[in-house]
């Protein structure tokens, strides 16, 4: 690629209404020693009245005010996401309409947890056609639309929110530059985290009632031992590719799905722990929206400065994964 990719803006927005542990354990199975201590997760943002759509739209606002940006300048929208408010239209046309513009390109990702990492691909991609591309991409999830509450072992792991940020062309000197990202998957079964209704391998007849396969399905001990193998391996592809090592991160920051997953990966890397940007404790695992969210907050805070080389690395149900490197 030819053409320099840049982060301008970002922004963040979750639910207000907060599960903690000790609000699950009034309705689940579970408590929160075995919760804090399998998974770091403390509390959880969970939607009452909002859809993704509402998500979304909190995020993006932010994200153009943060790039000093009117929304009609866009001309690209990608929404990651798998619990979008409905199948048809995706979320990325509708708000089109909720920011008041139209005549731009929208579409839903489809890749999980990954979403938003394929999405800044996918937006490089688009800048290196046309680089007068203006482009937003949002990683937005309403995950606990899609949790059996009656399944312990999944229902503690995930909470709501979106991240949105936009991405532009610019020089190679200016901050929030894209050096790379790198992209996997695999599809194998055994490996999956699986939604399976809605899709046509299992078409609703009228009447039909929910069952389990409505709902989030995984095999926790398979999923949790690829994510430390491939976050590991993809993020230490892109360094090398790029003559850099653990030693040239300024901030590691991966997935949010549980904090053994991330101390792992970290310590397999060589990146210190104070190194590590971590917020699962706050907002559990919100898969697409993990990433964005953990960004603008990590940038907000000041935890990313100015300089710095970021790593994002990534995994999801697909399974895929991948890493990014930006110099903010
Ligand atoms: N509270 C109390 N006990 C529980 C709970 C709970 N919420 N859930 C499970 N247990 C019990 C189990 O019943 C089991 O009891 P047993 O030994 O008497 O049978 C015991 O705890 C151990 O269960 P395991 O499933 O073996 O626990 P493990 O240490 O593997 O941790 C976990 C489970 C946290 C799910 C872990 O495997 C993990 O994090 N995996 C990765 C999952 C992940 O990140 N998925 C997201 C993918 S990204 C995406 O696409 C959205």
């Amino acid at each position: 690629m030819s053409t320099f990719s840049h982060v301008r803006g970002l922004g963040f927005h979750v639910p207000e209404r907060i599960y903690t542990n000790a609000d699950l354990e009034k309705f689940v199975d579970t408590n929160d020693e075995w919760i804090t201590t399998r998974t770091g997760i403390k509390q959880r943002h969970v939607v009452e009245d909002e859809t993704c759509l509402d998500l979304v739209y909190g995020a993006s606002v932010k994200a153009l005010a943060d790039a000093n940006m009117d929304a009609d300048e866009l001309t690209h929208v990608i929404i990651a996401t798998f619990t979008g408010d409905m199948p048809v239209p995706a979320t990325s046309c509708v708000l089109l309409e909720r920011l008041g513009i139209k005549n731009k390109v929208a579409m839903d990702l489809s890749a999980a947890c990954s979403g938003f990492v394929y999405a800044i691909e996918v937006a490089r991609a688009l800048i290196n056609l046309d680089p007068s591309a203006k482009i937003l991409i949002c990683g937005a999830e309403v995950l606990t639309s899609r949790v059996n509450w009656e399944d312990r072992s999944t229902c503690v792991l995930f909470g709501d929110g979106a991240g949105a940020a936009i991405l532009t062309a610019g020089t190679e000197e200016e901050p929030g530059r894209v050096l790379d990202t790198l992209l996997s998957a695999d599809g194998k079964p055994a490996l999956n985290l699986t939604i399976k209704d809605s899709g046509s391998a299992h078409p609703y007849r009228l009447g039909d009632t929910v069952g389990k396969e409505n709902f989030i399905e995984m095999q926790g001990r398979e999923i949790y031992k690829h994510a430390v193998r491939s976050m590991t391996a993809i993020s230490t592809e892109i360094l090398a590719k790029h003559g850099l090592c653990a030693d040239d991160v300024d901030v590691l920051l991966p997935h949010q799905a549980n904090m053994r997953i991330i101390g792992a990966v970290g310590k397999k890397l060589g990146v210190p722990e104070e190194k590590v940007f971590v917020n699962v404790d706050k907002y559990g695992n919100t898969s697409a929206a993990s990433i964005p969210i953990a960004l603008a907050e990590a940038k907000e805070s000041g935890f990313i400065k100015n300089g710095d080389l970021v790593l994002l690395t990534t995994f999801g149900g697909g399974l895929t994964w991948g890493a990014s490197l930006i110099r903010f």
